[in-house]
């Protein structure tokens, strides 16, 4: 598919954008979109302290913290930093997206309360029209999966190009060990045209174009709205059957 078939693939999901919660075995395993996306937000809180809110409600400055760049590359509806700021993540957030529509749906969600909306940008194919090492944090959510796989790794050119030297990379992506995800995303109309990978493939890609420092976490093994069975979920995190891996990459300073 080209580029712009892509675009055209995706417009027609955004307005009714559910992170694939029409399918109804993910439905059973939480309510809403946001419980899927706010088990990779505190993921990503716990691995980067200075994320985290300052002290007192919300995201509060200390003084002389400085915040962090963050482009969450292939946001879709923008879910992701939005979940991030609503749990008092401090950053300057940026999207981009190769649909239009997407980006479009993004800015419509973003509640008036919750801060500055992010800066949204369309991407062509792979390339997003920012400057090279312009983030701290760059994080592909869902993303790679529908990324042909001839065209992967000019994502992952493109990734490394974005960071700074010593900036962190953090892919999220469904499990193709789970045999729940093989089923859920066959029967998930966005995923028509999905090919899943592992984390393997993406760490190899990242390597073949940039010097990193790589770890892997496995994460939903629990189903994600239910609040005292997350600490099971962060003592399975080297097992590689969670619904959802994330592939952490510190590239090398130069
Ligand atoms: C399943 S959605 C995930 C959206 C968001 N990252 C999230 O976690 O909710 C997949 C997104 O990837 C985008 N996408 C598809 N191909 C892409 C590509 N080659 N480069 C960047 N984004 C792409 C789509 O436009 C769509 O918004």
């Amino acid at each position: 598919m080209t580029p712009d078939g892509k675009q055209a693939e995706f417009d027609r999901h955004a307005a009714t954008y559910d992170g694939g919660l029409d399918n109804p075995v993910k439905r059973l395993l939480g309510s809403s979109p946001d419980q899927f996306i706010a088990v990779k937000a505190r993921w990503l809180l716990r691995r980067e302290p200075a994320l985290r809110p300052g002290p007192g409600p919300g995201p509060v400055a200390e003084p002389g913290r400085g915040k962090l760049a963050l482009l969450d590359y292939g946001c879709g509806a923008g879910d992701l930093m939005r979940v991030l700021a609503a749990l008092g993540a401090r950053a300057d957030f940026t999207g981009c997206d190769v649909s239009t529509g997407m980006l479009a749906e993004a800015g419509r969600r973003w509640p008036a309360g919750l801060g500055p909306a992010p800066a949204f940008a369309a991407q062509d194919g792979a390339l997003a029209p920012f400057a090279d090492g312009q983030f701290d944090i760059v994080t592909i959510s869902a993303v790679l999966h529908h990324v042909p796989v001839a065209e992967r790794p000019s994502v992952y050119r493109e990734l490394g190009r974005l960071l700074k030297p010593g900036g962190r990379l953090y892919a999220f992506e469904h499990n193709p060990r789970n045999p729940l995800v093989r089923y859920v995303v066959a029967r998930t109309p966005i995923d028509e045209n999905a090919i899943l990978l592992d984390a393997r493939e993406i760490r190899h890609g990242l390597l073949d174009t940039a010097r990193y420092e790589l770890d892997t976490d496995y994460l939903m093994f629990m189903p994600p709205g239910i609040a005292p069975l997350r600490p099971i979920d962060r003592a399975l995190a080297w097992l590689p059957l969670g619904a959802q891996y994330v592939v952490a990459a510190r590239k090398g300073a130069q």
